[in-house]
């Protein structure tokens, strides 16, 4: 009986510590999930969705947006840049009005995310 009682205890801590383990991945994956969920929705549009300035409205734009996916062009872009770009639109940078400002839409967290999100595309 004490040792059923034991193995039981055992068994449910072990179950515990699993769950636990799986709740922080999700949490983990969800942050992920949201900063590209944010990009499919606000900016592929004219981004494109892989970042090369290819959306649907890209065409539309006085200025195309440029390629995320050309590393060496990115490199030369800092975070810094990138962060004031989204928060506060393409004039901020000397960049064309194009691109919109996004403090009001998203929080400095969710704009640091999505600076993360579009290094992403430079492989
Ligand atoms: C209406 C079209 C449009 C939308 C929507 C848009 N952008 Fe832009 N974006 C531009 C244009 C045009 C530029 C200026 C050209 C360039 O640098 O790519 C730009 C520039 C940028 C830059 C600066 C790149 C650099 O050269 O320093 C970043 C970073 C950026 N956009 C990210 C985003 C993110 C993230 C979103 C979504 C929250 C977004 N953009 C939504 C059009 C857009």
């Amino acid at each position: 009986m004490t040792k059923l009682r034991i193995f039981m205890g055992t068994a449910a801590l072990v179950c515990a510590i699993v769950m636990v383990g799986s709740v922080q991945r999700a949490v983990a994956a969800g942050d992920e999930v949201s900063a590209s969920d944010q990009y499919m929705v606000y900016c592929a549009k004219c981004h494109g969705p892989s970042g090369h300035g290819d959306g649907a409205n890209a065409s539309t734009l006085k200025t195309r947006p440029r390629n995320f996916a050309d590393c060496a062009t990115m490199k030369r872009i800092s975070d810094d840049t990138m962060f004031k770009a989204i928060k506060d639109g393409g004039t901020a940078v000397n960049l064309p009005g194009d691109m919109p400002p996004w403090g009001q839409a998203f929080e400095d967290s969710e704009i640091k995310g999505l600076v993360t999100y579009v290094r992403t595309f430079c492989k």
